[in-house]
C-alpha cells in the first residue's frame, strides 16, 4: 500500500500560511514523493488551499457535522466539504473526543456521512495517559474501533489513525515496540470488524511526529502513515516527513 502522510494544522492557518502550501506543491512537482500527500486545513482555507496545491497533493477537512445539512448553526456538513475540494476529513480526533465530548456513536455518525459525501475518512482512535498505565491500552482502542467504524464502511473510503493522546503535542511518543503492538492489535480489530477488507485500510501513527523520528516510526509494521500536526505547519519539516515514508508499507 503506499503510505500517506497526513498534515492536521487543527486551528492554524491564515491567508498568510497559503505561502507554506505552495511551498509544498512545488516541492511535490519537482520530485514526487513515494507517500501519497494530504493536508487537512481549517474549513475557511479549504478552497483556496486547493487552489494552492495546484493538483500536486490533497486537501482534507478536520471534522464534519453527521447531517448533510439543516438547522445546525455553525457545523459544517460533509457534503460541504467534498464541495469546496476536500477529499478526506478527520473525524473522532481526541481534541474533538477530550474537549466537545465527542462520544464513538457521533464519530460513527460523522464517519458514515463523510463516507456518503464521497470523503476518505480519517477516524482517530487512542488511549490516555491514564488508561495507558492501567494497561487499557489496547482495550482502549478496540472499543474505540468498535463504537467509531461503521459497519459495512468500505475499506477504501477508511483510514485510521492511532493517536495515543498523551503524545499529542507533548514531544513524548511511545517506544516504536508500542505502536508495532497496537497497530497489529488494532489490525486485527478491523479485520473482526469490516472482514477481509480490514487488511486493506491503512493505520496512520499520530503524536509528536517529528522530520527526526519519522522515518524509524514509517518502516514499523503496520504503520501505513503519519498524521501530522505541529510539524505539518512547516513546508521544509513536513517535506522530511513525506520523504522520510517507504514506496510501501
Ligand atoms: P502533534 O504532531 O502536534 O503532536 O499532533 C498530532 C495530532 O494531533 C495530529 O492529528
Amino acid at each position: 500500500m503506499q503510505p500517506l502522510i497526513a498534515g492536521n494544522w487543527k486551528m492554524n492557518g491564515l491567508t498568510a500560511q497559503l505561502d507554506c502550501i505552495e511551498t509544498i506543491a512545488a516541492a511535490v512537482r519537482t520530485a514526487p514523493p513515494a507517500a501519497e500527500v494530504l493536508l487537512c486545513l481549517p474549513a475557511t482555507l479549504i478552497s483556496r488551499g486547493v487552489r494552492a496545491a495546484a493538483g500536486q497533493f490533497r486537501i482534507g477537512g478536520q471534522n464534519c457535522a453527521s447531517e448533510v445539512s439543516g438547522p445546525f448553526t455553525g457545523d459544517i456538513s460533509a457534503q460541504m466539504l467534498r464541495d469546496a475540494g476536500a477529499t478526506a476529513v478527520i473525524v473522532g480526533h481526541s481534541e474533538r473526543r477530550q474537549l466537545y465530548d465527542e462520544t464513538d456513536v457521533m464519530v460513527a455518525a460523522k464517519a458514515e456521512a463523510a463516507w456518503q459525501a464521497g470523503l476518505v475518512t480519517i477516524i482517530c482512535v487512542g488511549e490516555t495517559s491514564e488508561q495507558r498505565l492501567e494497561g487499557q491500552t489496547l482495550a482502549v482502542c478496540a472499543a474505540q474501533i468498535d463504537g467509531s467504524v461503521p459497519t459495512g464502511m468500505a475499506a477504501s473510503a477508511n483510514v485510521v489513525a492511532y493517536e495515543p493522546r498523551w503524545a499529542i503535542g507533548t514531544g513524548r511518543i511511545p517506544t516504536l515496540q508500542e505502536i508495532a503492538q497496537v497497530h497489529a492489535h488494532i489490525r486485527l480489530c478491523l479485520i473482526a470488524r469490516l472482514g477481509p477488507a480490514g487488511k486493506t485500510v491503512p493505520i496512520l501513527y499520530g503524536g509528536s511526529v517529528t522530520a527526526a523520528d519519522a522515518h524509524k516510526i514509517l518502516a514499523v509494521p503496520e504503520v501505513g502513515g503519519a498524521l501530522v500536526g505541529g510539524a505539518s505547519l512547516n513546508a521544509a519539516e513536513f517535506e522530511t516527513i513525506f520523504r522520510a515514508a517507504p514506496a510501501s508499507t
